[in-house]
């Protein structure tokens, strides 16, 4: 046996012994992000637009605004507005776009996690959470860090694919773990300074292979106290 056969066996059964190594959140996003194509297309999420459409522009945190669809909205809203993800892949994508659509200076990015972020627009005026589908412990966590860096009177708008979807709707994650229920969301924004003021089931479509589809979508509006 040579030493490098020996080698690459030695490798072969160690990986068999611990497993493959784990893709990190970030990596899993940055793989996916990694298209000339918009996965999340360049068009806001209707609910972010029904409910920021009313507000006042000021200062904004995009939590989890990935390719930065919503964050590119409220910048050509007036807002100034940071981004704040775990993917620099998606954040180049948001720069880049934010470019395109000539509202850089009201655009900046943040690579960090929900969890412990320090946003320098804080204390803002509007933080929006749409699609950050982890799980209980750590939304609740990002929620609270987002909540903390919130002017009193600010506004938090959060989308989700909802755990209702499972079994009746169609599209986004599988895992229950990570699709929050109208229960959980309150339950989690029982614990922080908030008034809640919508915090409910929205049915929806997806377009899927086979045509459009039902979707389940949970929607929370909530004022800071
Ligand atoms: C389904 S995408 C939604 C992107 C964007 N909000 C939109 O609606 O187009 C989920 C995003 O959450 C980000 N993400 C996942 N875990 C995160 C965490 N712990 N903290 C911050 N961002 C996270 C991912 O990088 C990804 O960009």
């Amino acid at each position: 046996m040579t030493e490098s056969s020996g080698t690459n066996l030695f490798k072969r059964i160690l990986r068999r012994i611990v497993g493959k190594p784990a893709v990190t959140p970030s990596a899993y996003w940055n793989a996916k992000y990694e298209t000339e194509a918009f996965i999340y297309t360049k068009t806001a999420n209707r609910f972010i637009v029904e409910f920021c459409e009313p507000l006042t522009p000021g200062a904004a945190i995009d939590l989890a605004g990935g390719e930065g669809r919503n964050t590119v909205w409220l910048a050509e809203h007036g807002w100034n507005v940071e981004n704040v993800d775990i993917s620099p892949v998606g954040l180049q994508k948001c720069t880049q776009f934010a470019a395109e659509r000539g509202v850089t200076e009201r655009v900046r990015v943040l690579c960090a996690s929900g969890a412990d972020f320090k946003s320098n627009l804080a204390p803002a005026d509007l933080g929006i959470v749409p699609y950050l589908q982890v799980d209980y412990a750590l939304l609740a966590q990002s929620l609270k860090n987002l909540v903390s860096q919130l002017k009193p009177g600010g506004t938090l708008v959060g989308v989700w694919h909802a755990r209702e979807n499972l079994g009746v709707g169609f599209g986004g994650p599988q895992d229950p773990a990570v699709l929050p229920s109208v229960e959980s969301m309150t339950q989690i924004c029982a614990a922080l300074p908030l008034q809640v003021e919508v915090c409910e089931l929205r049915d929806g479509q997806v377009q899927t292979k086979d045509g459009l589809k039902p979707s389940i979508t949970l929607v929370l509006k909530a004022t800071v106290r």
